[in-house]
This record gives C-alpha cells, sequence and structure tokens, in this order.
C-alpha cells in the first residue's frame, strides 16, 4: 500500500477539513481504530463500532473535569451519564417530542421563517447562511424559552461567547472568563424569567417544564444548567443542516425538483442529507477503564473521536453510501443525531425547522436556485457546513 502507515499519524487536520470524506474512507478501509498523533485521540471510524460505543456509557463516558464543555457548563445531561443523565433526560424530553413540537412550536416557527424572507424577498439574491440561518435557531430559541424577540442580539452573544469557551483548545484565560460570565448571565436572565409569576407564554419549554409532576420536577439549578447546553446545541447545528441540505439539492438537481413538486419528500431529502453531509461529525468519549476495541487496546482515559460523518457513509450499512439518495430504505440509520443515551435531544425540533425553512422559501421565492459560483462548498472534518450559500431568484 503506498499509503503512510499507520495513516493515523499522518493525519493533518487543517487538510482534513477541505474533504474529511477521503479520510474517512481510507480509515474505514484500513484503520477504522486509529490513533491520530496530532489531536492526542482515537478516531473511530466505522458505523457499527461508532454505535456501539455511544450506546456504552460504562466503559466510554461524556465527560472529563478537564472538557471544555465541563469547564465553561458544568454539569448537565450532556456532562453527565448514568442516573443522574436519565434523571435529567427523562424531566426534558417531553417538550421535545414531536407532538409537543409540533402543538407548541411550529406555528410560531412558520412565522418566524416569513419575517425573515419578508426581509430579502425583494432583493433577488441573499447570502442565507447570514441573513436567515443562523438567525432561525437563534429566534427559534427565544419562543423555546419564552424570551421576547428584542432578545435577540443577547442570545446570539451568549451563543458566540459560548462557542469561542468550547472551542478554546489554548485554554486563553481571557476567553474562559468571558465565556463563563456570559453563562452567569444567561442564568440570571433565565432565572428572573422562571421566578417572574405570568411572564412565561404558554407554548414555550419553561412553561412546559414547570407543568411536570413535581416529584420528577428538576430544581432550578438544573433546569437552568440543562438550558444552557440545550440553548448551545440548537443553535449552529440548526443553521448548518439548512445549508447543507440547500447545497445537496443544488448538486442534485433532480431531487430538487422532486421535492418542490412533493414537500411530502422533503422530510426524507431532510434525513438522507442528515446522513450525506453530517452537520456534527464527532462526538467524543472518554475510556473509563482499559478497553479494546476492535483488536485495539485503549487505555483509561484515552480520548475517543466517534466520527458520526464517516459512520454515515459505512458502506456495510448504506448501500452506495456516497450517493444521495432519498428513497434508501434504511435511511433513518444514520447517526447524524447520534444514538444511545445521549442522542440529541432537540433532533424533532431540529428537522421541523429546516423542513418549515425550505418549504417557506420554495413557496415564497418560486424558481430560487443556489448559485454554486458564489457559495462555498461545506467545509469541516468536526463540525460542517458551507461558510457562505448564496440564492437567487427572479423578483
Ligand atoms: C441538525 C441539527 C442538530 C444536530 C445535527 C445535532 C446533533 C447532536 C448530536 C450528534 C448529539 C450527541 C452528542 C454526543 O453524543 O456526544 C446531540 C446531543 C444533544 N443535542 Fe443536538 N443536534 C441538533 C439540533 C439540536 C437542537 C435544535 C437542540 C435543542 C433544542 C439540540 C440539543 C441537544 C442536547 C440537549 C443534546 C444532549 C443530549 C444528552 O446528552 O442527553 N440539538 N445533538
Amino acid at each position: 500500500m503506498s499509503e503512510a502507515w499507520p495513516i493515523g499519524a499522518a493525519i493533518d487536520p487543517t487538510a482534513l477539513s477541505a474533504d474529511p470524506y477521503a479520510a474517512w474512507a481510507r480509515l474505514r478501509a484500513h484503520e477504522p481504530v486509529s490513533w491520530v498523533e496530532r489531536l492526542g485521540m482515537y478516531y473511530v471510524t466505522r458505523h457499527e463500532d461508532v454505535a456501539a460505543i455511544l450506546k456504552d456509557h460504562e466503559a466510554f463516558a461524556v465527560g472529563a473535569d478537564d472538557m471544555l464543555v465541563y469547564d465553561t457548563f458544568g454539569r448537565h445531561m450532556m456532562t453527565t451519564d448514568g442516573p443522574e443523565q436519565v434523571r435529567m433526560r427523562l424531566a426534558l424530553r417531553g417538550p421535545f417530542a414531536p407532538k409537543s413540537v409540533r402543538e407548541r412550536l411550529e406555528s410560531g416557527i412558520a412565522a418566524m421563517v416569513d419575517r425573515l424572507i419578508d426581509s430579502f424577498e425583494g432583493a433577488g439574491s441573499v447570502e442565507l447562511r447570514h441573513a436567515f440561518a443562523c438567525r432561525l435557531p437563534v429566534q427559534v430559541m427565544l419562543s423555546v424559552f419564552g424570551l421576547p424577540p428584542e432578545d435577540e442580539a443577547l442570545l446570539r452573544r451568549w451563543y458566540d461567547a459560548f462557542e469561542a469557551g468550547l472551542a478554546n483548545y489554548t485554554w486563553d484565560p481571557a476567553v474562559r472568563a468571558r465565556a463563563k460570565d456570559y453563562v452567569e448571565e444567561f442564568k440570571a436572565h433565565m432565572r428572573a424569567r422562571l421566578q417572574a409569576p405570568g411572564a412565561l407564554p404558554p407554548a414555550s419549554l419553561f412553561a412546559a417544564l414547570l407543568e411536570t409532576p413535581p416529584e420528577s420536577r428538576l430544581s432550578e439549578e438544573e433546569i437552568l444548567q440543562n438550558a444552557l447546553i440545550i440553548f448551545f446545541g440548537g443553535i449552529s447545528t440548526v443553521e448548518a443542516i439548512t445549508l447543507n441540505t440547500l447545497y445537496a439539492l443544488a448538486l442534485h438537481p433532480d431531487v430538487m425538483a422532486r421535492v418542490r413538486g412533493d414537500r411530502e419528500a422533503l422530510p426524507r431529502a431532510i434525513e438522507e442529507c442528515a446522513r450525506w453531509l453530517s452537520p456534527v461529525q464527532a462526538a467524543t468519549r472518554v475510556a473509563t477503564r482499559d478497553v479494546e476495541v476492535r483488536g485495539v487496546a485503549i487505555k483509561q482515559g484515552s480520548l475517543i473521536n466517534c466520527m458520526l460523518g464517516s459512520a454515515n457513509r459505512d458502506a456495510d450499512v448504506f448501500a452506495g453510501a456516497d450517493s444521495f439518495d432519498i428513497d434508501r430504505d434504511n435511511i433513518a440509520r444514520h447517526l447524524a443525531f447520534a444514538t444511545g443515551p445521549h442522542t440529541c435531544l432537540g433532533s424533532n425540533l431540529a428537522r421541523a425547522e429546516v423542513r418549515i425553512a425550505l418549504s417557506r422559501l420554495f413557496d415564497r421565492l418560486p424558481e430560487c436556485e443556489v448559485d454554486l459560483e458564489q457559495t462555498e462548498p461545506p467545509r469541516g472534518y468536526e463540525f460542517l457546513q458551507p461558510s457562505a450559500l448564496v440564492l437567487r431568484w427572479r423578483v
């Protein structure tokens, strides 16, 4: 083999960003559990192994005190495992079930989408990431938490500081302090909302939480800690899948035409896009003891990156895995929302947001087309999305 060996030792994260899928294919074929020297972690790339690790929270835990997500946000469902995580998750899952999303949130989301489209409808073209895809999820979070529309800029500021905090791999003290200050500001703002009688709109997530029976209700501090991760989990992810789905459809004009003519096909296109261009490419775990994965001995305390984007292109599970095929029979087996105890809590909300967003864009801007020359292909090996996507239509 002409390949440098071991492959992981030669992986260069900067080069990975441009086309992670070529690297995932090599790793799946030749080195499915690979030590990536420059990142100091294992990459696991086959669907079967990724799913098995994510389901086994005893051997592979989500957190350690020195992980950035824990340092920034503290304890919540994404940094705990076992009974504590299950209790928090059970208390919070109701508002995110499909029926609750449909009844409490969908009509509000449609109104937000329409207002955003109003702002550029007459222009004939728009850079959709900044004018639409990055704003919609923030507005949806306002309604999830029962906050007024004027708080959009505040939420954006908090989000950007949290994102910098979670990417602060050099542990820059200024970035860390800023993220922590904003965590306290976020909690104080939400606490005031929870404590003010009658302040919560009945459709909000917070209102639904207060409806849960007292024996399963979380403490106020637990609600606020989990609100942080719910908020953080639901912004860039939705932005990315909105853009990635439009990009995938633009590359497949036959599917684009079909989806426009038959909106019933849209959910399948979104699902297939989650598989084909997964926004979240990796989920990190820590080995709680010495373990073996596919014959590779892994020491307790090692970091393991479960490569969701790679698992979703595994030909052992998905026939013709590199093709975008909205009719594949096992379309839902992708791991874009992970699996196991930490499966994405907001996946139904995310799906609803993208479905409503694209459906309204197609209704309101007939014949709109993605300008592929002005659009960057999705990039990134941990998080995949285009940096800009231009849409054009006849005014
Ligand atoms: C397309 C959009 C989304 C994608 C691709 C996505 C992806 C994921 C993934 C891969 C995980 C698991 C991470 C791991 O196991 O390490 C996760 C967890 C989570 N997501 Fe999402 N997410 C999306 C949207 C959302 C939204 C809209 C929300 C909030 C409303 C949300 C809230 C959460 C929460 C709270 C968790 C942690 C669940 C737990 O630990 O029990 N996500 N998400």
